[in-house]
């Protein structure tokens, strides 16, 4: 079972698909076990994407990322990193394809509503920048038990 962090964007929140891409983790069988409404810091915003200082596009990453609420969510499933990659699409929305999230709502290169931790190390790092400990939440649904790794 993994656990991976999603934010919804600050484009999600103001185009009021915050609801629209939860159901989409929420439907394919991922667990929400945390979710906060929050504006994120330019500390928080760097240290989040620190592998990306320097490249051509950091400041406006952090400008946007800034510049408004985002919904973080803890998701917990069967490979749910790569799961959740597979629901967001490719990054640049004009790319992904459709029936992904950022294929279906997007065509924004930099404004592509959501980002998915990519790899089992930055999920765990991740989710230690946006929740603390006693704000992840276990619990029990019908159907762990048909969903659960061999
Ligand atoms: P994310 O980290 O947000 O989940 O997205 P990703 O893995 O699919 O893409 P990544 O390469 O990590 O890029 C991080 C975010 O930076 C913005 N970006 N803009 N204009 C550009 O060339 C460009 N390249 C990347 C996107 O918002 C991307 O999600
Ligand atoms: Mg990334």
């Amino acid at each position: 079972m993994q656990r991976t962090l999603i934010l919804l964007k600050p484009d999600a929140v103001q185009r009021r698909l915050v609801g629209p891409i939860v159901e989409r983790f929420e439907r394919k069988g991922l667990k929400v076990i945390g979710m906060r409404l929050m504006k994120i810091s330019d500390q928080l915003a760097a240290t989040h994407y620190e592998a990306h200082q320097g490249k051509p596009f950091y400041d406006g990453l952090v400008q946007f990322m800034t510049s408004g609420p985002v919904v973080a969510l803890a998701l917990e499933g069967n490979k749910a990193i790569s799961v959740c990659r597979k629901l967001m699409g490719a990054t640049f929305g004009c790319d992904a394809d459709a029936g992904t999230i950022r294929g279906d709502f997007g065509i924004s290169n930099g404004f592509n509503l959501v980002h998915g931790s990519d790899s089992t190390e930055a999920a765990q790092r991740e989710l230690e920048l946006f929740f603390d400990p006693e704000d992840l939440h276990s619990y029990e649904l019908i159907d762990d038990s048909w969903n659960a790794a061999e």
